[in-house]
């Protein structure tokens, strides 16, 4: 199955579809250019302006939106698919599934870039995380399990600025099967 039938789901046009792969396939091709120039870049640095400072951010940039944006496609099914063992994590340490709902859809909301639920080695809890850029507000020493893209581009020609429809349509495709492969690392 290609990566534009995985996002065609109930509620996601094709053209909407389309356009999100060619987006993260942008990000393959960048990565590649970049890896070339660094592997060329004067080993030289400077925290104000060095090619090595400007290569190694952009690599960070890069790469993590090639990982969140596999994570979010990965996570996403239209087949019905009822949450299993995560949810147990999820009850214990949000008190319910629906309070951890709620959080999740406000962080959406909230969230100008990615919202991600992970867990924390630090004090072994699930969090809701958001991240108004790729390399911008997450948090080390976690794992993803479960991510969806708040950018634009992953809902406005479907949805238009009716975020809440996208956040709503993602909660109903939660693919929890690829969800609780992810945490049979925790
Ligand atoms: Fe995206």
């Amino acid at each position: 199955m290609s990566k534009i039938d995985d996002l065609k789901k109930d509620g996601l046009s094709e053209k909407q579809a389309a356009e999100h792969i060619k987006l993260y396939e942008g990000y393959l091709k960048k990565i590649e250019e970049i890896m070339k120039r660094l592997s060329k870049a004067e080993k030289e640095g400077n925290a104000t302006y060095s090619e090595i400072r400007e290569l190694k951010l952009e690599e960070g940039f890069c790469i993590n939106a090639i990982k969140l944006h596999e994570m979010y496609f990965g996570n996403i099914t239209s087949e019905k698919c009822i949450p299993r063992e995560i949810v147990k994590i999820i009850k214990n340490d949000f008190g319910s599934y629906e309070a951890w709902e709620r959080e999740f859809i406000a962080c959406a909301l909230s969230a100008r870039g990615w919202v991600v639920l992970a867990y924390d080695w630090k004090d072994e809890k699930l969090h809701n995380y958001i991240a108004d850029m790729h390399n911008q507000g997450g948090v080390w020493d976690t794992i993803p399990l479960l991510v969806l893209d708040m950018y634009e581009h992953a809902y406005f020609i479907d949805y238009g600025t009716d975020k809440k429809s996208y956040v709503q349509w993602f909660i109903k495709n939660i693919d929890w099967k690829a969800v609780d492969e992810r945490a049979d690392r925790i």
